[in-house]
């Protein structure tokens, strides 16, 4: 059975990164407590980019151990790792490059290559092995992290894309007929074995899919958004007052969360 979801509720883009920040840096620390390591998978766009940003900023850079950190990836296009277009360039200038990181720590997904159903399979292969698993299994992430697109996708799965309904591998190359290109993105069932999954969620283009999306409990939305439930993990929902702004007060409640989550969380001390 699915975990509950907790939907909290952010003045503006900033503060939402801050408390992504203070849950990123929670998770990392848990992780490496109970595991000696932090199994992460990033995300493309904007809203997870500010994230990375502060994360590589004081005081926060000095409140997580990046030497135990496997950075992974939720979704990438099929463009060259350099190209202004590829998630790994984006979180490469915003975080990886401001780190102090080993080169096996970055697993890239590889999908510039132009068989992209091998890059999957091999990328899939890759993280079953960090997770010690066999080739076939779900890798178990201590973090993934998600947006959300206007029109309701999440990673690479858009609405309608055959990746929607792949149950026995975790990750595939995704036709995406509406941007006329291929990308290499998890699948559903390794997202939903993770530990936690955060999405990161602002501006009110969002603020319509967002209802649907997050329907009132008991109600299954019809979006690839909504199709992340974690099987045992935990579910956050991290979203800005624009992008909330049609949702019931009712529903941004939650442990930690409530109407009362709009108020700042503050970074954590410099130590
Ligand atoms: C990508 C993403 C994608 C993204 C959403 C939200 O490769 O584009 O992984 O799923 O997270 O489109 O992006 P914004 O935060 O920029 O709206």
């Amino acid at each position: 059975m699915s975990a509950a979801i907790e939907i909290q509720r952010l003045a503006d883009a900033d503060l939402l990164a801050n408390q992504a920040a203070v849950r990123f840096v929670d998770a990392a620390r848990d992780a490496v407590a109970a595991r000696g390591r932090f199994l992460l998978a990033l995300a493309g766009g904007s809203t997870p980019r500010r994230l990375y940003e502060r994360l590589a900023s004081r005081p926060w850079i000095e409140q997580v151990d990046w030497s135990r950190v496997e950075f992974c990836w939720g979704d990438e296009r099929n463009v060259s790792p350099q190209s202004a277009d590829a998630n790994y360039r984006m979180a490469h200038e915003a975080l990886l490059s401001r780190l102090p990181l080993e080169p096996r720590q970055i697993h890239r997904m590889p999908a510039e290559r132009a068989d992209l159903a091998t890059a999957a399979e091999e990328y899939a292969q890759q993280l079953a092995a960090l997770c010690h698993a066999a080739p076939n299994s779900m890798p178990v992430f201590d973090l993934v992290l998600l947006g959300m697109g206007a029109d309701g996708h999440t990673a690479s799965l858009f609405p309608g894309t055959a990746a929607l309904e792949v149950t026995d591998r975790s990750v595939v190359a995704n036709a995406v007929p509406q941007l006329g290109t291929h990308r290499l993105t998890l699948t559903f069932p390794a997202i939903n074995a993770a530990r936690l999954v955060m999405f990161l969620v602002a501006g009110a283009e969002k603020a319509q899919r967002l209802t649907e999306v997050l329907p009132p409990p008991g109600i299954q939305g019809r979006w690839p958004a909504s199709m992340v439930r974690p099987t045992t993990g935990h579910l956050v929902w991290l979203v800005d007052q624009q992008a909330a702004s049609r949702l019931p007060a009712s529903q941004t409640c939650g442990a930690g969360a409530g109407p009362q989550s709009a108020a700042p969380s503050g970074p954590p001390a410099a130590t």
